[in-house]
């Protein structure tokens, strides 16, 4: 977990967040034992800019891996240590929640927080889904 953490913290270093100024990490665990790691990328179409934690998973996704064990977030304005908890916004919920069991261990600064304390319900199309 407090390696889960630490990839999270390496992966913001890279953060693209020049318009908000504020630095988001991520790291995936996957099924297969591999991290995959994502950070905010910003636009100056501003609507345009993707959050870490979907860099993440698009990431793993196009590499074949769709099964996870956890992931780990920090954000935080730049230049500061991400002490806060920084808790994944509705979309990136959704998205993870596409590939992830409800209880998917979300590690944050303050603890592990299971997936569905987040996100109770998410959108389906079918309910085989
Ligand atoms: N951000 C993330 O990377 N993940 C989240 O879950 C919420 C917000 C990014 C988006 C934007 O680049 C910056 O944080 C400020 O909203």
């Amino acid at each position: 977990m407090e390696q889960l953490m630490e990839y999270a913290r390496r992966a913001r270093e890279q953060a693209y967040c020049p318009y908000s100024h504020f630095a988001v990490g991520a790291a995936l665990l996957t099924a297969d034992g591999t991290i995959c790691t994502g950070c905010n990328i910003e636009n100056a179409s501003y609507s345009l800019g993707v959050c870490a934690e979907r860099t993440a998973v698009f990431k793993a996704v196009s590499e074949g891996k769709r099964k996870f064990s956890a992931i780990a977030v920090c954000g935080a304005p730049e230049g500061e240590s991400p002490d806060k908890p920084c808790i994944p916004c509705g979309a990136c919920l959704q998205v993870l929640a596409q590939f992830c069991v409800d209880d998917l261990p979300v590690i944050l600064s303050d603890g592990v927080h299971p997936l569905k304390e987040f996100l109770p319900v998410r959108f389906t199309m079918t309910e085989q889904e």
